[in-house]
């Protein structure tokens, strides 16, 4: 075999060769750690958030032709990238000679990149999509792309973000699509209301990105005419025939380690920890990569290596009916840059291996296909439902191709072939519950035959429901059949013991077998139905199918820009937005290493125990391992801050809960650290003393709380608590609710570098939200004075308050061992270690008795809350107050309020946005639903009759009740009302749901009530000599457009100089967070650090004003005229003090306030798969005067998703011992622009003027995820509709979060056989 020695590539148009490469590494690796391009992110390693998104080109000698796909680089492996082209988002730019691409541009000036750290690999995927679709002939118009419009979600449904809610980044994208009404894009930087013009768009040109450059042109050409194959030392082999490969792997001794790879998108399926000798790529092998049409046109045939992508495009090119389904299938399995490489055999393979959830196997068995595989004797031919009988394929059996059969349609048999899927995210990026596939040829109305195959339910292999096949066999579909053939189908399809949602699973089956025959059976059978009531088959049952396929998406944005204190009040671009897009923003990671730099990664016990030692397997290649035993004398154990004390950094002895670290390893790489961290191994040493309580329960029945300071206790009575009791008609006693948790999912995980200086000094860059605390904390347990810790922090790749305490360890970690080994030391956690560590949002049980009038007014209320803060403190002792803020946004008559915050050995809970409040909220409308159910009146009449008056308000709130002018409450509800058409569309879903039996549809309307805190925030704002502007705020960028606001503020405050007559904006810079710089910087947290920041850069402002004021008028009476810059030399030259700090402090009537909106969601359950679609959300929020709309309108939507996410699909469990179990992309599902509302209208009222509020302004960041309450209380309204007509209890309690599985039970497991026996005893 001929060999090339080395691995040659082309990135943004730079040469790469080399010689040595370890096979493992992976694209994003390289991208990272070798060169200077960080546009590509690590968001997961698994292949599930595309942050690390990049496009990949290869050349065709022959043809000439460039092929760009997306892939994802952090399961791409370098190797198999030999003379191919990457480009990164930076690269978009590079190559065309600009410094932003179009795609960049357009994203930021669409207000779609908040934190930033998702957005290079989203203008990838955009980009992508765009060069796809501008391939094509004829070339699209000028300045557009051929994209359509109803493509643009599709183009980024592989790509999570968590900030924005996706509308903007949508309508970035579609942006491009020459058949879009430009008039109906979103807010944006380009043009005001109106005046949409084309020309005002930054210009794309089509094929102005070079993503394959000439000179790779040219070796790629010489590669193919010597038709070598490639060979790196001994590590990786990428044959180009089966029997090379063959000779490969006969050389090989029977014990090297050898993986073979197609696409090895396998290693985001498993995270394969297995280290190997070498790798064996099957992607250039002639045999695995051909499409082509088998004898007589029968069948298709693809090759093993071909891309679930291309097999796609063949099916669809095809035109034959069953091909265009499995394509059609296929287009939801992952995502769009997974599928560009994952490849049909790996899929086939990996199903065949055993517990797999694939939809390959599912739709080919169902289509009868079969394989060809390659054995050491040579290549058999196998059904594929025989493959799947076999032994688990090993590295000698090679899967060549897979034959697919055309539907069959004759001699009278005509064939019908449908899939079925239920995924927590309807159309892709989500492994299915439960699919299916069947394919049946019925003759004169009678089943011939079937095939009917049901896979990923929790069986090693998709299977043939084959009783059920025989059953129907030579029968005519009808009630009864189908009724017989689901009961066979329950006995038949049984998922392994252990398998999550079991029942769900099999329901879902019965659900798609019931509606794939009966859809038969009244579409071409057409003989019994008759003996069914209408509705059972009503015409929504096939519509709604309809509906999940149908991606469009429609919005509109209501924003008032102010006018008084510009550029205050003008909805301006994020700053940085663009550099974010093109990944030039430099974010921790992305700070190159020092020389001499080490990696981290802490090592947990997966259980509160004591513990004997930790052994870490590979000691040579750990440099150290870091515990609390390296704390230097007079410091101390502590690696977080909390509200009322400390937490540990490491456990000692023991491990207080699971997840909680016990010592850091330190190692030359992050993947060496990783690993060795995760291969550690820990001895454990018996049960704690006292046993571990694992439950608010019995933390409650052993007294375990942590004490509330006096000033953390909401009030336990408001009002007359017993007079509420004695005035009440009715009551509900001891109800029971529960909340689970969330985690955070910010984009970029926690992560640190700090680096030793002299005389015991030491700079720590960490993504924070409290630099300050941090710094302190670090101080501590090294036992240094505050004044050695320098904590820089330049922007946070999200958030959402889990870089408050629970960022501090990784800086605090990092700082211990930097300290100890003289040398920089780094960490970046794994997504699976994140999400172990980070704790989340506060579970809690809530027992509640209310009493009320028959009118609906409720008198008295009782509530005892039992929160699960953990095993520290942390932000916990706060949740009552927060709880409690929102829990009163009804006029309840009286309260009784008891709070504990149990001490339990889970894992330690933290502040997640809106913490407290989001459940606080949550308890109170369940209450009134529940109120409405026992009174069988609607709970919006419970809602209205106990509505706070201003006066009821004052009662509940207080001093934060404001003014009576302030108090927009009323207004808001009724303005939520009218915008979306409240009393028509919930008379239209009322008719609906007569009508409808298989969807449900829900609407509701609800307020939302929620008080914030202002705190004393600094800010410093120095002129340079050259007249631009540096600020310093106390807080941190987030993504939530602090520095955009304090920009606007610096250039609003100093403008006053000049009567507002000048504009500053373009002069202000501001700066990093640097605790040694600017001191008192404080939390950025609890909604109100852009107001204050704000208004402490006002105060600085206006310091300079009046300092240069007098010098000012001055050199006007000398002058006629006086620029900035003339102004600024003068005051240098005079000695007048340029810089000026000041810390803003609230008055202590103006310390809290409360913020108002109100929701109305639409959303359709399909009472088969228990899936809710959200058709339509209207929210009205009171920003007061906006500092900055679009940054306002921005926090609204994403909020409101990320309240999506609490509400209904975001599952973040633990097992039994505490141990989070849902530690990844593949188990946690965060919404996708798949969950969003398919109507998503937000008005931003412009309400004011506030006394006491930084101009008139009000926040933004948390208030609004409690909008997204009305999503889960719409969804409970359209399962009571359901239950209506099973005649079941109208009184349940909806879980949060309310994923299928919830929804489905609530709807019936066996609701198709309730519906069938009816009707079929009603027949004749
Ligand atoms: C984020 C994400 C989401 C996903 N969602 C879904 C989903 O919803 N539904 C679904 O069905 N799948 C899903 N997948 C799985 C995906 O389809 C498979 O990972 C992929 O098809 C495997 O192909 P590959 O070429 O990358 O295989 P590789 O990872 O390269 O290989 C997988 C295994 O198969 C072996 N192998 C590969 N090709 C052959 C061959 N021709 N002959 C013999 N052995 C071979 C390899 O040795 C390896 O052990 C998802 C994957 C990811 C990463
Ligand atoms: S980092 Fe690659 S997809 Fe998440
Ligand atoms: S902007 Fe998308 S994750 Fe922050």
């Amino acid at each position: 075999m001929s060999s090339s020695q080395s691995l040659v590539f082309a990135i943004n148009g730079e040469r790469f060769e080399l010689s040595s490469v370890d096979p493992s590494t992976t694209l994003l690796e390289f991208l990272r750690t070798r060169t200077t391009f960080k546009g590509a992110k690590l968001g997961c390693g698994e292949g599930g958030c595309g942050a690390c998104v990049v496009l990949l080109s290869k050349y065709d000698p022959v043809s000439g032709e460039v092929e760009d796909k997306s892939v994802s680089s952090c399961l791409t492996l370098l190797c198999a990238i030999h003379l191919c082209s990457i480009t990164t988002s930076e690269g978009l730019a590079i190559t065309t000679g600009d410094r932003f691409h179009a795609v960049h541009r357009r994203l930021a000036g669409f207000h779609a990149s908040q934190c930033g750290f998702c957005s290079p690999g989203v203008c990838v995927s955009i980009f992508a999509a765009l060069a796809a679709a501008d391939r094509s002939s004829p070339p699209p118009p000028e300045g557009h792309s051929n994209l359509p419009a109803a493509a643009a979600a599709e183009a980024i449904s592989g790509n999570l973000c968590r900030c924005t809610g996706y509308r903007p980044i949508v309508d970035a994208c579609r942006s491009f699509a020459v058949d879009f009404d430009l008039e109906d894009l979103g807010v944006n930087a380009f043009w005001r209301r109106g005046a949409a013009a084309a020309d005002l768009l930054p210009r794309y040109a089509a094929a102005a990105v070079c993503t394959f450059p000439d000179f790779l042109k040219t070796e790629a050409a010489a590669s193919a005419s010597v038709a070598a194959s490639l060979q790196i030392q001994q590590s990786w082999y990428a044959p180009r025939s089966l029997k090379e490969l063959r000779r490969i792997l006969l050389a090989a001794s029977s014990e090297a380690r050898i993986k073979l790879v197609s696409g090895n998108t396998s290693a985001g399926v498993h995270r394969d920890l297995n280290r190997y000798d070498s790798y064996v790529d099957l992607g250039g092998i002639s045999e695995l990569t051909g499409i082509k049409h088998g004898d007589g046109n029968e069948f298709l045939e693809i090759g093993g290596a071909v891309s679930i992508s291309s097999a796609i495009e063949a099916l669809e090119e095809d035109g034959d009916a069953v091909f265009g389904k499995l394509a059609a299938h296929m287009k939801k399995v992952a995502s769009p840059f997974v599928r560009n490489t994952a490849s049909i055999g790996g899929n086939l393979v990996l199903a065949q291996r055993g517990n797999f959830p694939s939809d390959m196997a599912t739709i080919l068995l169902a289509a009868g296909a079969s394989i060809a595989l390659a054995v050491d004797a040579g290549t058999i031919d196998l059904s594929l439902e025989n493959f799947f009988k076999l032994p688990p394929v090993d590295r000698r059996e090679i899967l060549v191709n897979v034959r697919i059969p055309r539907g069959v349609n004759n001699g009278g048999a005509v064939s019908f072939f449908e899939t079925f899927r239920a995924a927590p995210r309807p159309l892709g990026n989500a492994i299915a519950y439960v699919n299916a596939a069947f394919s049946v040829l019925v003759n004169n109305g009678h089943v011939e035959s079937s095939r009917l195959v049901f896979g990923a339910y929790g069986t090693r292999h998709a299977t043939r429901a084959k009783n059920v096949e025989e059953f129907i066999a030579g029968k005519k579909i009808n009630a009864r059949v189908i009724l017989e053939a689901i009961q066979i189908l329950r006995q038949e399809i049984i998922p392994d013991q252990g398998t999550k949602h079991a029942d769900y699973r099999v329901s879902a089956a019965v659900g798609f077998l019931f509606k794939f025959l009966s859809h038969l059976e009244e579409e071409h059978v057409k003989n019994q139905w008759d003996i069914i009531p209408s509705q059972i088959s009503s015409t929504k049952f096939h519509n709604n199918q309809d509906l999940i396929q149908d991606r469009s998406l429609t919005s509109r944005q209501d924003i008032e820009e102010g006018v008084d204190f510009q550029p205050v009040g003008q909805a301006l671009k994020k700053v940085g937005a663009e550099l974010q897009a093109s990944g030039e923003a430099v974010y921790v990671d992305d700070i190159p290493s020092p020389p001499g730099c080490l990696y981290s990664a802490f090592v947990y016990g997966d259980r509160p125990s004591a513990i004997n030692e930790v052994k870490l397997g590979e000691m040579d290649k750990v440099v150290a391992y870091i515990t609390a035993a390296d704390i230097p004398a007079g410091g101390k154990n502590v690696g977080a801050a909390g509200f009322t004390g400390d937490s540990p950094l490491f456990g000692v002895g023991a491990a207080d809960c699971a997840g909680q670290p016990l010592g850091i390893v330190v190692a030359e790489t992050q993947k060496v650290a990783n690993f060795c961290a995760q291969k550690a191994e820990i001895v454990y040493g018996g049960a704690l003393v006292p046993p571990p309580i694992m439950s608010v329960e019995e933390a409650e029945e052993r007294s375990s709380f942590f004490e509330l300071p006096p000033f953390m206790k909401p009030p336990t009575e408001i009002g007359d608590f017993k007079e509420g009791v004695n005035a009440a008609e009715e009551k509900i006693l001891s109800a029971e609710v529960v909340l689970g948790s969330q985690y955070y999912f910010y984009m970029e995980t926690q992560t640190a570098l700090a680096v030793p200086d002299e005389d015991g000094c030491i700079v720590v860059y960490g993504s924070l939200q409290v630099p300050e605390d941090t710094q302190h904390i670090i101080a501590k347990c090294l036992g240094v004075p505050s004044h050695n810790v320098r904590v820089i922090t330049r922007r946070v790749g999200g958030g959402f308050g889990g870089k408050a305490f629970r960022g501090m360890p990784v800086a605090v970690a990092c700082a211990l061992a930097a300290h100890k080994l003289r040398r920089p030391v780094r960490m970046y956690l794994d997504r699976k270690t994140d999400m172990v560590m980070a704790g989340g949002r506060h579970p809690m049980k809530v027992t509640y008795s209310v009493w009320f009038k028959h009118t609906g007014k409720i008198t008295a209320l009782e509530t005892k809350i039992l929160i699960d803060a953990g095993s520290t403190r942390d932000i916990s002792p706060a949740l009552p107050i927060n709880i409690a803020g929102t829990l009163k946004k009804y006029d309840w008559g009286a309260t009784w309020m008891e709070f504990k915050v149990c001490r339990t050995n889970l894992p330690s809970r933290s502040a997640m946005r809106a913490p407290g409040e989001v459940q606080g909220s949550f308890i109170a409308e369940a209450i009134v639903e529940h109120v409405a159910v026992v009174l069988k009146v609607d709970p919006e009449a419970v809602r209205a009759i106990n509505m706070h008056t201003y006066n009821s308000f004052q009662q509940f709130y207080t001093a934060a009740a404001g003014t009576p002018l302030g108090f927009t409450l009323p207004m808001v509800v009724d303005r939520v009302a009218e915008v979306a058409e409240w009393q028509r569309r919930r008379e239209e879903v009322n008719v609906f749901n007569q009508s409808s039996r298989w969807v449900k549809r829900g609407i509701s309307h609800i307020p939302v009530v929620m008080p914030v805190t202002v705190r004393s925030t600094p800010a410093r704002v120095a002129i340079l000599g050259d007249g631009s502007i540096v600020v310093e705020v106390g807080g941190v960028e987030l993504g939530q457009g602090l520095w955009t606001k304090a920009a606007q503020m610096t250039a609003f405050s100093l403008g006053q100089l000049f009567d507002g007559r000048i504009d500053l904006l373009e002069r202000v810079r501001v700066m990093q967070a640097d605790t040694l710089s600017l001191v008192q910087g404080g939390y950025t947290a609890g909604s109100t650090t852009s107001e204050s920041s704000c208004a402490a850069v006002q105060l600085a402002c206006a310091e300079l004003v009046s300092r240069l004021l007098p010098l000012k008028n001055s050199l006007l009476q000398l002058s006629d005229s006086l620029s900035w810059e003339s102004l600024i030399q003068q005051a240098k030259f005079k000695s007048v003090n340029l810089s000026s700090g000041m810390l803003f402090k609230p008055e202590p009537d103006a310390v809290m306030y409360v913020n108002y909106g109100a929701a109305i969601s639409e959303v359709e359950v399909d009472l088969l798969t228990g899936m809710t679609t959200i058709l339509r959300s209207d929210l009205v929020y009171d920003g007061g005067k906006s500092l900055n709309p679009a940054v306002d309108l921005g926090q609204i939507e994403g909020a409101f998703v990320q309240g999506i996410g609490f509400f209904m699909c975001e599952e973040y469990l633990t097992n039994k011992d505490g141990l989070v179990t849902s530690d990844g992309t593949w188990t946690y599902k965060i919404p996708t622009v798949d969950n969003i509302p398919r109507e998503f209208n937000v008005e931003l009222l412009s309400s004011g003027p506030h006394q006491q509020r930084v101009l008139s302004s009000k926040a933004s960041g948390e208030p609004p995820l409690l909008l997204s309450l009305s999503v889960h209380c719409a969804t409970r309204a359209a399962i009571r509709a359901a239950r209506e007509d099973l005649s079941l209890s109208p009184v349940f309690q909806l879980d949060v979060p309310a994923t299928m599985p919830v929804v489905k039970k609530l709807c019936g497991f066996d609701n198709i056989e309730t519906h069938l026996r009816a009707a079929i005893s009603q027949s004749p």
